[in-house]
């Protein structure tokens, strides 16, 4: 690692996203250096980082591989359009991720972060429906404590309500279905919970109301992530998949936390064994290292796409930098690296030592549910009275006092490590949760 250094000015210029700035720029918590498992502080703390970044460092930090390929390509060729043009990167990287989709799910539209990959595919879903002469099939169903990034599109079909409330009206033909969390019959359970698959048929109601013929799409994350780590109920992921297929309404799922080894296996679609006609992903695609995203979409929607004159434009959309040559070079590094250190393969494993290594909190002071899945997991705390979160925060805090990186979602710890945490790690983790517990009132 680089040798720390010191504040680079006043801090005032930068205006953080996700901040309370002011707050902030009191007692910037700032990161200079970062391998492996391990972030470095400005004041020169190794801190272990128990987030994986923000959900997307699955490989650890700067794994050399990733490394060479960014600099090689930035020598090579910095920028090219993919409007009427491309390079070769992008067709390779397309095809690597085509072959570990689940099957049928072979045709990749490039974005630059989870938000527009789910904006790109709430659009590609519509215009689907259209291109099939459904233009009436306009209405996107998500689900509450849904996180779909920050788009007016990703915003309208999520389901928190802080991150809605101040900025008016959203896309107007939206509906949710209900969340699937329910302490009193899921807590402590490890994997996906016995209870809840019947919540799916809240979709027919759904369809009733609004009547199928208006439905374009419904998007769920396989696994909630930002809205505090809730994995579906056994059986309840089929059921949508049922539900849609039966009502002609795609199923997207937004796989910007779950895809690229989160739950053990290349995606959370091929870890959980339903098939969506979109995925949308991000995060790990690069490993954190450039920014891109992605919609992997099934061959039958792009099919749909390709008909009238070749000289047509089939899809009126398109990003700058989509497919950037330097996100595509580290995405296929990314992906060699999770392939030739075994994450993928030794995704069931690693998971399973997690699992019980976190379900080990299990009696600690103030916890009222353990959630874990792949290589997530959650730590519920009941909420002090009128001070939603706050134990949370301030045992996070006492956490990276004690060098370790949690997350904080609502009264939950929220943990994704990377998926090179060796077993000593993540009961190290652990430890300093337990101890953070003890501390907080
Ligand atoms: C499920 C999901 N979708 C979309 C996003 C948005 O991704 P980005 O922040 O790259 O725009 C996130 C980010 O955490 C996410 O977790």
């Amino acid at each position: 690692m680089t040798t720390p250094q010191t504040l680079p000015n006043d801090l005032q210029s930068y205006w953080l996203p996700f901040t309370a700035n002011r707050l902030f720029k009191s007692n910037p918590r700032m990161f200079v250096a970062a391998e492996g498992m391990h972030y470095r502080t400005s004041d020169g703390r190794l801190i272990l980082d128990a987030m994986a970044g923000l959900w997307c460092v699955n490989a650890g930090h700067n794994p050399p591989r990733i490394v060479k390929a960014i600099q090689d390509q930035a020598a090579r060729m910095d920028f090219v359009s993919s409007f009427q043009m491309s390079h070769p990167l992008g067709f390779l990287l397309a095809e690597r991720i085509a072959d570990l989709a689940p099957a049928g799910m072979d045709r990749v539209f490039f974005t630059n972060s989870g938000s527009e990959a789910v904006d790109t595919a709430l659009k590609i879903a519509r215009a689907y429906h259209k291109v099939r002469g459904h233009a009436n099939r306009v209405k996107l169903i998500g689900r509450a404590r849904g996180y779909h990034g920050m788009g007016f599109g990703g915003l309208s079909v999520a389901g928190i309500p802080r991150h809605r409330r101040d900025f008016g009206p959203l896309l107007g033909d939206v509906d949710h279905l209900p969340h699937t969390h329910d302490l009193a019959r899921n807590a402590f359970s490890r994997g996906q919970p016995a209870w809840g698959a019947h919540l799916a048929d809240e979709l027919e109601s759904i369809v009733q109301i609004h009547d199928a013929s208006t439905i374009a799409a419904v998007i769920v994350e396989p696994v909630t992530g930002s809205g505090g780590v809730l994995p579906p109920p056994v059986g309840y992921l089929e059921r949508l998949r049922e539900l849609c297929t039966r009502h002609g309404i795609l199923l997207i799922f937004d796989e910007v936390i779950s895809g690229f080894g989160r739950l053990g296996a290349p995606f959370g679609s091929t870890a959980l064994g339903v098939t969506p006609d979109l995925i949308t992903c991000a995060k790990g695609m690069t490993n954190g290292a450039v920014p891109m995203g992605g919609v992997i979409a099934s061959r039958a929607v792009y099919d749909a796409f390709m008909h009238g004159p070749e000289t047509t434009v089939e899809l009126m959309h398109g990003y700058t930098y989509s497919g950037h040559p330097l996100a595509c070079a580290a995405s296929l590094a990314a992906i060699e690296t999770y392939e030739q250190d075994g994450l993928f393969e030794r995704g069931p494993e690693i998971c399973a030592t997690w699992e019980n290594i976190i379900h080990q909190l299990k009696g600690a002071p103030h916890i009222c549910d353990i959630r874990s899945i792949g290589l997530l997991a959650a730590i519920e705390l009941t909420s002090r009275e009128g001070a939603v979160g706050a134990r949370a925060a301030e045992a996070a805090e006492l956490c990276f006092e004690q060098g370790v990186l949690v997350r904080v979602a609502g009264d939950s710890l929220v943990l994704s490590p990377p998926l090179i945490i060796t077993p000593e790690q993540m009961t190290r983790v652990t430890e300093a949760i337990h101890s953070a517990l003890q501390q907080v009132a």
